[in-house]
């Protein structure tokens, strides 16, 4: 595992470093993913303090079950990437959401880090207690299936969500 890569909760410590990031993201004019990312951070306290609460299952959107967001950052504490885990399943998440979305910034993708924070965050879905992780993604984004099959996913079906052919992986803890 590369030197010093380590899953955070969000913290108001790292405010600048998580501009930077959304910054840099938002540049691309590509969408942001994980859902974390697309939460108001103007109030930046005030984004973690949701988050927090999120974790517990306070304050969340109708439908939004408990939901965990962590940031993987290096030893010089840079935000490489962000992931969410839900806690359970609503027949939404069964069908196309999953336990778990994440993204890595634009700019260090492919240097492996989706496959070590997803391995780190499958470690936070043991102590949450989720013995059978389910992972989606769309057929077409090749790095996101690699990274979950990486990470012992086995597809368990194809279906088709707005006009996509999407894939479910679960991952047995
Ligand atoms: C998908 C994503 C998370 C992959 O992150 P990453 O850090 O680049 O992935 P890794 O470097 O860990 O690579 C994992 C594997 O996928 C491959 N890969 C990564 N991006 C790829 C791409 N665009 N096309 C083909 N293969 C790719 C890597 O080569 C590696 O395979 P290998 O070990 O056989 O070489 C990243 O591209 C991203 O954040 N995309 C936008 C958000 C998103 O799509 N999230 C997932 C939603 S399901």
């Amino acid at each position: 595992m590369k030197e010093g890569l380590r899953l955070i909760k969000p913290s108001v410590s790292l405010k600048n470093e998580y501009s930077d990031m959304i910054l840099e993201w938002e540049k691309t004019g590509e969408e942001l993913i994980p859902w974390s990312l697309n939460l108001d951070s103007a109030d930046f306290h005030l984004m973690i303090e949701s988050l927090n609460g999120y974790s517990k299952g306070i304050g969340l959107p109708d439908g939004y079950v408990e939901c965990s967001t962590y940031w993987l950052v290096n030893k010089n504490n840079r935000i490489l990437g962000a992931i969410d885990i839900r806690h359970r399943l609503n027949e939404f998440l069964l069908f196309r959401g999953g336990h778990i979305g994440y993204g890595i910034r634009p700019s260090e993708r492919k240097k492996g880090y989706a496959c070590i924070m997803l391995s780190l965050a499958l470690k936070e879905c043991e102590i949450i207690g989720i013995s059978n992780v389910l992972i989606t993604c769309l057929k077409s984004n090749i790095g996101s299936a690699k990274t979950i099959i990486k990470n012992r996913g086995v597809l368990e079906s194809e279906d088709i969500d707005n006009g996509e052919i999407f894939q479910r992986y679960w991952i047995e803890l």
